[in-house]
């Protein structure tokens, strides 16, 4: 056992109470975030005078060694220590000796833990950032290859009208983009260093908190000690917005699964993303999309957890709070592995595009464009409704598209038909004449990627 703490105790630790207090095993996860934080502070302690310059480069020196030594492998952080702070404070004293004691002086590690926990969630923000970017991009890319491609769209799972591929990804695309806009947001927030808080009343050192703030990036420094050390609002921001995250690639899962069906068969995903079944040979299952699913849970738990935590802690810190590193990292964790994965499974991912528009065709989806033709040529709109119907009756029972019908069969249920039907009815009239902003046709839908395209040139 190694602890930071021990001169008012005359019993050492029970060994059980030790190992449930101890985060050692999951915090040595910002072992690098935790150093580049004391570098920081030693740095600002030595400007304001606190330590010598001579001090603070034994100090620095000595953690780059640790870092390194971390890296390559030499140094193993073992559960010898109650936390990573304990582990890198001791480290350093056994390889600089007293001057290594000087390290927390003006520092507690209520806001030591703060400062690591802010590091390592604003990294991690980054490269979620990045993951959606990517899968945005492989978005835009079948954006722009499908403004053709015809498919039914559904409402209540049943065909309503023709949309087309680059419409269906445009929506995804729509999703994921206002995730980044959320992390973005998350990181502003969050982006103030919490060093300096102390325990949770500050110090009486000199200490220049806007000089460590600047040092770490940070926007400035944060300004209440107390909130310091205890908010954790930026997580539960992040595991609200990683949720809605999971939430979108979990509905796009079910797509994906509902596409590759055999009854669909609009989608054919590629083999080095599907799975086969230890007795049935025939079979490829969409194993990833439905892990990706089933993943959700976890994430939204996380969220349900923290916000649990939190409600009844009073100020200022408490040790509730350790609870919500697992939470947290195995939250990002699943989070990022289900976004590169899905976009890996995305980008190979062949859609069949002859089925997905002989399902359109079939779906009576282009009924609406039938009674608006009838609209445009006198009929009240509600008789229009009425008319169609018929013709949708007719066709269920001849089994045939409303395309298919011949003029004679269009005339016997309503004279108002003549030639121009099969035009105004036809798979493209339907999209193409859908031109308002958002909507699929081409026209609106190239508009639509233009923008996208030169928001990710920009952001
Ligand atoms: N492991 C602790 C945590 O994650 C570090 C802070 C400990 N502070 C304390 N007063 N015991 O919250």
């Amino acid at each position: 056992m190694a602890q930071l703490w021990g001169g008012r105790f005359t019993k050492e630790t029970d060994q059980l109470v030790y190992n449930f207090n101890a985060s050692i095993s999951f915090d040595k996860r910002f072992y690098e975030q935790d150093i580049r934080g004391s570098i920081a502070h030693v740095t600002m302690l030595a400007k304001q005078g606190i330590l010598t310059e001579d001090e603070k480069k034994q100090i620095i020196d000595g953690l780059n060694g640790i870092r390194e030594d971390v890296e390559n492998g030499t140094l193993e952080i073992t559960d010898k220590y109650e936390d990573i702070h304990s582990f890198v404070e001791a480290n350093l004293i056994d390889r600089i000796g007293d001057a290594g004691k000087k390290l927390h002086t003006g520092r507690s590690r209520n806001d030591q833990v703060a400062l690591d926990m802010r590091l390592y969630t604003r990294d991690e923000i980054i490269e979620l950032d990045v993951l959606l970017k990517e899968i945005l991009e492989v978005l835009l890319k079948l954006m722009k290859e499908n403004v053709e491609t015809y498919m039914p769209g559904f409402t209540h799972l049943q065909k309503a009208q023709p949309i087309t591929l680059a419409h269906h990804m445009g929506a995804y695309f729509e999703m994921f983009k206002r995730d980044r806009s959320r992390m973005k947001d998350i990181y502003k927030r969050m982006n103030y260093c919490p060093l300096g808080a102390g325990a949770l009343a500050g110090t009486t050192y000199p200490l220049d908190r806007e000089y460590t703030a600047e040092l770490l990036d940070f926007a400035g420094p944060t300004l209440n000690s107390m909130d310091s050390v205890s908010d954790r609002d930026y997580l539960i921001e992040l595991l609200s917005a990683m949720s809605t995250v999971m939430m979108h690639l979990s509905r796009f899962s079910e797509e994906v699964i509902i596409w590759n069906s055999n009854e669909y068969q609009f989608v054919d995903i590629d083999d080095a993303y599907s799975t086969g079944s230890s007795i049935m040979p025939q079979k490829k299952n969409p194993d990833i999309a439905e892990l990706v699913r089933g993943k959700t849970g976890r994430v939204y738990g996380a969220l349900t957890s923290l916000l649990t935590t939190m409600k009844g802690i009073p100020l200022a810190y408490n040790k509730d709070m350790q609870e919500d590193k697992e939470l947290v990292f195995d939250a990002i964790d699943t989070t990022k592995g289900c976004l590169a994965l899905f976009t890996g499974m995305l980008k190979t991912m062949k859609f069949n595009d002859a089925r997905m528009e002989e399902s359109a065709k079939h779906g009576f989806t282009n009924a609406t464009d039938a009674a608006d033709y009838l609209v445009n040529h006198g009929v009240p709109f509600r008789d229009a409704h009425g008319i169609v119907g018929q013709l949708v009756l007719y066709c269920i029972e001849h089994k045939k598209a409303l395309d298919d019908m011949t003029m004679e069969e269009f005339k016997a249920i309503s004279p108002v038909f003549e030639e121009d039907i099969y035009d105004a009815i036809s798979m493209k009239t339907c999209v193409e004449m859908r031109n308002t902003i958002g909507a699929p046709g081409k026209a609106a839908m190239e508009k639509v990627i233009a923008i996208e395209e030169a928001y990710l040139v920009t952001e």
